[in-house]
Formats: C-alpha cells, sequence, structure tokens
C-alpha cells in the first residue's frame, strides 16, 4: 500500500499531518505512538473507515480489520459472525474452515457471551480472515487478553500471515509486541511516520538476544521512555527482561 500526503484534523486538532507510508506486499509492519498520537485514526483511514481524510491512498483489496473489541453480535452465534456479509451458498463452509484455522472448530455454534476474551479474538481473526484479505489492519488486538493467551495469539498471527501472506499493519502501543511480531516497526509521532526500524531478526523472536534487547532500547528511547544506563545498574538484565513482564508504553 501507498500513502502520500494524509491528513486527518478534528476541529483544530490536527492529527495526521502530511503522512507519506509505505507497506509492501506480505510485509508485516507494526505501528507504535503514544497514546492519542493517531495511530487508530491513521489505522481508520487504511481501512476507509475514516471519510474526513484528505491525501493520496492506494491500498489492495480486500482489506480487513480487527479492532481491540471482537465486536461480534451477541445474537448470532459464531460461525452466523463469521459468515456475516459473505454471499452465495458456501459462506458457512468458508466461516467454518475459517474457525477451523484459528482453533474454533469446536465452539462454531457457540453464543458470543460464552466465549473466553481470547476465544472471542480468535473468531475476530476468523471474521478478519474469510475475506482473504490482501491487507490485514489489527488495531491492538491483543490489549485486552492475558499474557499467556496473548503470546499465543502471537504464535496464531505469524502462521496465519505465513499462510496467507497478507500486508499486516499492527497498532500496538507495546513495543515487545512489535519486536516479537513485525518485518519493521514504525513509531507515529507529530501526526507523521517519525521513524522507521527494521527488525532484522530471524523468528521466533528471542529477547535474550543482545540484538533485540538494543532495538528494544532504541524504540523505547524513541517513545520517550530511555531507559537508565547509570554503571550501577544492570540494564543488560532488564532490557532481557522475559515478556510478558517487560515494559509496554502508554501515555
Ligand atoms: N472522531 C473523533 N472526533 C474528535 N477527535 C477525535 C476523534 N477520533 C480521534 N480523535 C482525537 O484524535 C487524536 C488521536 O486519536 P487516536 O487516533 O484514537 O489515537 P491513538 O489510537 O494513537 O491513541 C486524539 O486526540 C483523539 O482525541
Ligand atoms: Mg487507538
Amino acid at each position: 500500500m501507498r500513502a502520500r500526503g494524509l491528513c486527518v484534523a478534528f476541529g483544530e486538532n490536527s492529527v495526521l499531518r502530511d503522512l507519506d507510508l509505505d507497506i509492501a506486499p506480505s510485509e508485516f509492519v507494526a505501528l507504535l505512538g503514544r497514546s492519542g498520537s493517531g495511530k487508530t485514526t491513521l489505522l481508520r483511514v487504511l481501512a476507509g473507515l475514516q471519510p474526513e481524510s484528505s491525501g493520496s491512498l492506494v491500498v489492495p483489496q480486500p482489506r480487513s480489520v480487527v479492532f481491540q473489541e471482537p465486536r461480534l453480535l451477541p445474537w448470532k452465534r459464531i460461525v452466523e459472525n463469521v459468515a456475516l456479509g459473505l454471499r452465495g451458498g458456501t459462506a458457512r463452509a468458508q466461516a467454518t474452515a475459517a474457525l477451523r484455522e484459528v482453533g474454533l472448530e469446536h465452539r462454531l455454534d457457540a453464543w458470543p457471551a460464552t466465549l473466553s476474551g481470547g476465544e472471542a479474538q480468535r473468531a475476530g481473526l476468523a471474521r478478519a480472515l474469510v475475506r482473504n484479505p490482501h491487507f490485514l489492519l489489527l488495531d491492538e488486538p491483543f490489549a485486552s487478553v492475558d499474557a499467556l493467551t496473548r503470546l499465543r495469539m502471537y504464535d496464531l498471527v505469524i502462521d496465519l500471515w505465513r499462510f496467507h501472506r497478507p500486508s499486516v499493519l499492527l497498532v500496538t502501543h507495546d513495543v515487545d509486541e512489535a519486536l516479537l511480531l513485525a518485518d519493521r516497526v514504525l513509531v507515529l509521532e507529530g501526526g507523521r511516520i517519525a521513524s522507521h526500524i527494521p527488525v532484522g531478526l530471524a523468528r521466533p523472536r528471542d529477547p535474550a538476544r543482545p540484538r533485540y534487547a538494543e532495538l528494544r532500547r532504541d524504540i523505547l528511547s524513541l517513545l520517550g521512555v530511555p531507559l537508565p544506563t547509570a554503571p550501577d545498574f544492570d540494564a543488560q538484565d532488564a532490557l532481557a527482561a522475559p515478556y510478558p513482564f517487560a515494559t509496554g508504553v502508554s501515555a
């Protein structure tokens, strides 16, 4: 995808200011930024959900979005939620296949209220995947699941990405999430992409690797969270803090 000169303002509040962004086919990009920096606004523009934007935009189709809350319709069973909007006689079969991919084949006829947080988020992923997106937009989709479920979701997302090969934009405020998943990390600041950091580490990523720790420190510092480097402070220990106890960033 390619965006040039994107601008979005809400009254006096200019959120995106002449923003440029390219994402290559099948590239996995994570977008970091402080709370209120405009991450969701940018994702909405790229998803075609923000009509009051200007600039030029070329986006691969189809595209799918997964939000922080799974947004399942409570009065429809899971398979019906995933099949929603699909046309033709194979809708249920397609939805069933997508739910099988995310490990929910045993919950097809469950009601949304009976799912755990992680299951509901997996159903949300299935609903996105069933459309075979070439561009998958994820807005903090793991923020409300517990830490261990989140780690399993990371593996699932990487497996699905490897199989389907969409371009991915993952919005997150969690530096480790970005470093564990993405090919490239972007920092949104002042209404523009202020930094591009290629990750360049083999997957699965190992937070104990010195290069990981270095990237993590650099990105935290770009986000305005420098780590102490006093001689009596064992920075290597802090930097190698095992995920999920590592530092996230929010304002
Ligand atoms: N629909 C809206 N109307 C007015 N202001 C909005 C609207 N959506 C977002 N904003 C403002 O735009 C800024 C960026 O919001 P958002 O994109 O949600 O940030 P982030 O996702 O990085 O936390 C915030 O100041 C927010 O209050
Ligand atoms: Mg947001």
